[in-house]
């Protein structure tokens, strides 16, 4: 398990650390949720899960199942009524609770490379950060400006249509939440599958926060990481993101 993720947030209490293995005796029911959460996560590296005795076939679709239902209850986006909003940019929101809480780490003046419905760019700015908030999507920019309106901080954000690569703006902070390609399946993903930050860092942008897959493999990457995990019941043991800080 790398460092940067609390293995004991991921587990739940009842595991202990022996050596490289984590280890928890567990009611056959847990033991095959905790597999069905674990399925498919690598952090880059190989995570690999045993369960002795053997689970039953059933007993493991039972896990999927239930782990599939808990999905359902994860962590909100925006919770203001009237939000504006289009299918990407819901996809895509960052939950308020976690906008808010990383907002609460910057100061100054920060820089959202891209912005979608303003997720991160409200969260910095209700956290008293001043944000020029970019997206190259129109549609996008002008929900994310009904947004901030909503959340009382549109006089504190500036909006502006460009494309992240190329906007010539200082700050003491950029930001960049990239599309993260659409396979949500991925168990490894590097700076190849994430070519918009791939080509922000090649530009020499810092100090720079992104918000990566957990599937990132941040030993490719000279950043520091850490992983985020959801507030609600469905998502308190899953990572979100893994934020990286370059
Ligand atoms: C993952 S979403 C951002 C979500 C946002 N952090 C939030 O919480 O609401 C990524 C956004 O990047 C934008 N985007 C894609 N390519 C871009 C580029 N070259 N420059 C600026 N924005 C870009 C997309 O339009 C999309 O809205």
């Amino acid at each position: 398990m790398p460092e940067w993720v609390s293995a004991l947030r991921l587990l739940g209490p009842e595991f202990s650390q022996s050596e490289e293995l984590w280890i928890a005796e567990l009611p056959r029911e847990r033991a095959a949720d905790v597999m069905a959460r674990l399925r498919g996560l690598g952090f880059g590296a190989e995570l690999a899960v045993y369960v002795r005795p053997r689970l039953k076939r059933p007993a493991i679709r039972d896990g999927r199942t239930r782990e599939a239902r808990a999905r359902r209850d994860s962590t909100p986006g925006f919770t203001n009524r009237g939000v504006r909003s289009d299918e990407e940019g819901r996809f895509s929101l960052t939950p308020e609770v976690l906008a808010l809480r990383l907002g609460k780490r910057a100061e100054g003046h920060v820089l959202d490379l891209s912005c979608g419905i303003g997720g991160n760019a409200i969260g910095f700015a209700r956290a008293g950060c001043r944000v020029t908030a970019v997206d190259l999507d129109g549609t996008r920019l002008a929900m994310a400006k009904h947004n901030a309106k909503l959340y009382g901080v549109a006089d504190r954000v500036t909006f502006v249509q460009a494309d992240a690569r190329t906007v010539e703006v200082d700050a003491d902070l950029a930001f960049i939440d990239p599309p993260w390609g659409g396979d949500y399946n991925k168990t490894r993903t590097t700076l190849e599958d994430l070519p918009l930050l791939a080509d922000v860092l090649d530009r020499g942008r810092r100090p720079l926060w992104a918000k990566v897959p957990p599937s990132f493999d941040a030993r490719t990457v000279d950043a520091s990481a850490e992983a985020w995990f959801g507030e609600a019941a469905g998502d308190r043991h899953r990572v979100k993101f893994t934020l990286l800080r370059f």
